[in-house]
């Protein structure tokens, strides 16, 4: 059995005999495990069934640790992190010698993020180690935003799931490097692009899908419930296209009405991108329970949040 736990101190315990904990933070899950523990980090690549070509995201606490992990740290990552960290945004930097090989998959820079969740800002500061936490769910499935996803994932295999209630942002990080000085966005997340932009200016985006992707985030198929899903425009005439099937719809906000159809999931009262991209998740995973035919997903304007809703939305449905 999975422990589920507000529990810092056994958390921090069971990080320190090198074993893993599931922790919260403001986007989603993640499963942790100490970056110097090689036992530890090939635990996480084993438990999500993840290869070992696709690096994990580093997790601190305090600038200064920056330092102990980079090679550099460009003026405009430098804007970025005192804009939004602690936050939803991913920096990709030159690493040091100290970064373990098998945290980056053999690459020259190194993820690094300080997520904005209490619990885990105050787990990091009792641990003399910085963390290593992919998304807490297995390779290619849905990422977790509340603690009994991960339990419902994972449940007998992890020691604990740190309880920290349910994802406020709900989508992964926005992943932002550096290509000869120029920023470039390698995963669309729950800082919008927009706002990135305000802080640096125009940034490339290289959020495609690959075969061989930079970012596993980028793989074709991610984030797929086991129903299929399709992303369309107008969700009145794809319920035609599918009769006698049991569907269930994921709208945008609550005026949407479909009397014929019986699961629905609204992502917002009034259609705001933040607080559906926070729903998104949990209600991919509760209609992904109920046995249906087909999800259809009304597909956001292509803005703000509404372009990493749909980047997700759209992998889904591969
Ligand atoms: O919001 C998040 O970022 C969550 C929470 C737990 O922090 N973590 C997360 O981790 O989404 P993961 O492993 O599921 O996705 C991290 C992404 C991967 O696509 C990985 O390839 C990319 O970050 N990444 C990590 N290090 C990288 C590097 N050195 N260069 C390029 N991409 C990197
Ligand atoms: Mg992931």
């Amino acid at each position: 059995m999975t422990l589920v736990s507000k529990d810092i101190l056994k958390a921090a315990e069971i990080l320190h005999k090198e074993e893993l904990v599931a922790i919260p933070t403001e986007t989603v899950y993640g499963l942790a495990g100490n970056i110097y523990s090689e036992k530890a980090i090939r635990g996480i690549f084993i438990m999500k069934q993840r290869p070992l070509m696709n690096p994990l995201i580093v997790h601190i606490h305090d600038l200064k640790q920056v330092e102990e992990l980079t090679s550099s740290f460009p003026e405009k990552a430098q804007e970025l992190a005192r804009v939004f960290w602690p936050g939803s945004l991913t920096l990709i930097l030159p690493k040091s010698n100290k970064v373990p090989d098998l945290i980056t998959a053999g690459k020259d820079t190194v993820g690094i993020r300080m997520p904005h969740h209490p619990v885990t800002l105050e787990l990091l500061k009792q641990l003399e180690f910085p963390i290593a936490a992919p998304s807490a769910n297995p390779f290619t499935k849905i990422s977790p935003t509340k603690a009994h996803h991960v339990k419902d994932y994972f449940d007998g295999t992890l020691k604990m799931v740190l309880d920290g209630g349910d994802c406020k942002n709900g989508i992964e990080s926005t992943i932002v490097g550096f290509e000869n000085d120029q920023p470039v966005v390698y995963r669309l997340g729950a800082i919008a692009l927009e706002d990135i932009e305000k802080v640096i200016g125009k940034v490339v985006v290289k959020n495609k899908k690959e075969n061989a992707p930079q970012a596993p985030g980028m793989m074709a198929r991610h984030y797929a419930p086991q129903t299929k899903i399709i992303l369309v425009n107008d969700v009145a005439s794809a319920i035609q296209q599918y009769p006698n099937h049991k569907i269930g719809l994921l709208l945008h906000h609550e005026i949407d009405n479909f009397n014929e159809v019986q699961h629905i999931k609204y992502l917002s009262k009034t259609g705001d991108f933040k607080e559906a991209a926070s729903n998104l998740y949990g209600a991919m995973h509760s209609l992904d329970q109920l046995d249906l035919d087909i999800i259809i997903a009304h597909r956001f304007p292509e803005k703000d949040l509404g372009a990493s809703i749909n980047d997700r939305l759209k992998r889904a449905t591969q």
